[in-house]
């Protein structure tokens, strides 16, 4: 029994659940080399970006959903311009990470910024948590920067935490609480 969570909406965007024939436009951005540069993954075969998608869908199964994968959709026309996701780390800890990709052509148009407050609103208001982080190589500047922008702050860096594409790579974490998004979010109203 699939749960499917009805789409989130932001000013120019719809996150919603992927489906199968999502694959190509999905494909198009998972398959370059410089999308995926400072990502886990990739490039992708069709082969990956079919089984990402299959993962996806196979994981709303869960009686207890810990990963919401959302593809990044524009309002306007409904292309897709990404993905991203938010995934309950700990549930006894209320904790969560997002992570988040768009495609080249749609890069410094503030979506990631707008979409990754969607999924804090998310986070913290339809799944309770208490507190959610994100963690990014620290020469993805545009990913600090958008950590920066919604409000997150940075709490460590791992030296060469990670084997990528040949290489260790440092990882810088950010990270949210509850509380202080209450506050972001007065301050904004004020
Ligand atoms: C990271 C990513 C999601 C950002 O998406 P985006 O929609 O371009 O982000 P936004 O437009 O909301 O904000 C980007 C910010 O980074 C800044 N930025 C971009 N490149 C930068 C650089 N080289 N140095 C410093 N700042 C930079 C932009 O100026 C902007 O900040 P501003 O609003 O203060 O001017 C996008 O580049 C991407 O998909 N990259 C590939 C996947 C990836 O790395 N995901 C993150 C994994 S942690």
């Amino acid at each position: 029994m699939s749960s499917i969570y009805p789409p989130l909406e932001t000013e120019r965007l719809i996150l919603r659940e992927f489906v199968e024939s999502d694959w190509q436009a999905v494909h198009a951005y998972a398959s370059d080399p410089v999308v995926v540069h400072y990502l886990p993954f990739g490039p992708n075969s069709e082969e990956d970006t079919k089984n990402f998608l299959l993962t996806q869908i196979k994981m709303r199964r869960k009686k207890f959903r810990q990963h919401f994968a959302f593809a990044v959709t524009l309002k306007s026309d409904k292309q897709l311009i990404g993905s991203c996701r938010i995934s309950i780390t700990n549930p006894d800890k209320q904790e969560a990470s997002i992570g988040f990709c768009l495609a080249k052509d749609f890069w410094g148009q503030g979506y990631a910024t707008e979409l990754a407050r969607k999924l804090l609103e998310f986070g913290f208001q339809q799944l309770d948590l208490h507190r959610i982080f994100a963690t990014c190589d620290p020469k993805n500047k545009a990913c600090m920067r958008v950590l920066i922008k919604i409000g997150m702050r940075q709490e460590g860096y791992m030296r060469e935490y990670e084997f990528i594409k040949g290489e260790w790579r440092d990882c810088v974490l950010f990270a949210i609480l509850k509380r202080e998004m209450i506050h972001i979010q007065l301050l904004s109203i004020a």
